[in-house]
């Protein structure tokens, strides 16, 4: 498949060039960066791929898009999907109900991927909280405790974020989410879902999902120690949506 790489001078944009180089059925063809200079190149796989500033300039051929950017890059990078027929993977998090709009609308005419987290680990940490919650949800307090690198722009993550709603969704009664506690004198209630962001150093990132009880407490914590399982799980879901008819899917069919 040839791949163009949407935020692909950043972080997760290289760590995609990198796996794609180490896939024998993967190439990318281009990227498209904000922070591109006059006729910037990347290295991938021995080639060198031109970067462009703008989805208008990046007129080459292509099988997918992956993107690893800014939430403000997604409008426009689906709505080029959709006018050249391309499958799109949006891994970018920090998303809200405009580029949500946008991943729907494009979405009725190509397939469209999105998780705002690729492991496959974090997918098995969401099922088995989602297998907790019925049995613990009117005794246990739930908090999630979250740890990112110091230049993480979004917080709380959207992975802490996905993990409260595919809890929250099957709890009989729903919880309010508190963020963080700063300020608040209230006693906290069992209805609260606490969700607090650390930051610092060069963590890829983890998630704890903690079960506080009377006497008893269970964490499930799932820890990311490199970025490569992220641009892995981008490239395994572009070729899972290679194929697929238009619509949109999640690590849940991937799974
Ligand atoms: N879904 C996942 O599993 C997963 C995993 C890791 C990171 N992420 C998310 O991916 C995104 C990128 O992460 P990163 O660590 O690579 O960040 P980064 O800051 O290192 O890279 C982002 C890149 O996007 C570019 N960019 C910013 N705005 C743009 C725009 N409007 N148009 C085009 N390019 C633009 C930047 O110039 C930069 O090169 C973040 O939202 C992050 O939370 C998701």
């Amino acid at each position: 498949m040839d791949i163009i790489v949407s935020g692909i001078l950043g972080r997760m944009g290289r760590a995609v060039c990198d796996a794609a180089a180490d896939a024998p059925d993967m190439r990318v063809v281009c990227g498209v960066d904000a922070a591109t200079g006059p006729d910037q190149v990347v290295a991938t796989g021995g080639a060198d791929v031109p970067v462009f500033g703008s989805w208008d300039a990046a007129d080459i051929a292509a099988d997918a898009i992956i993107d690893f950017s800014h939430y403000t890059a997604v409008p426009a990078l689906l709505r080029y999907a959709a006018a050249k027929a391309l499958p799109a993977v949006v891994c970018t998090t920090g998303l809200g109900e405009n580029e949500r709009d946008a991943m729907r609308e494009a979405a009725r005419s190509v397939p469209v991927f999105n998780s705002a987290n690729m492991s496959l680990g974090v997918s098995v940490l969401k099922s088995m909280a989602r297998l907790a919650v019925p049995a613990l949800e009117s005794d246990f307090n739930v908090e999630i405790i979250e740890a990112h690198h110091h230049m993480k722009k979004d917080s709380p993550s959207g992975t802490a974020l996905m993990l409260a709603d595919a809890m929250n969704e099957i709890c009989e009664t729903r919880k309010d989410y508190v963020y963080g506690r700063h300020g608040t004198s209230d006693e906290v209630k069992l209805t609260d879902l606490g969700i607090h962001a650390v930051r610092g150093g060069s963590i890829p990132g983890k998630h704890t999902i903690l079960f506080a009880g009377p006497g008893e407490t269970i964490e499930i914590t799932h820890t990311a120690y490199t970025r490569d399982i992220f641009a892995l799980g981008a490239i395994k879901a572009a070729r899972y949506i290679g194929g697929k008819q238009h619509g949109l899917y999640t690590m849940d069919d991937l799974v």
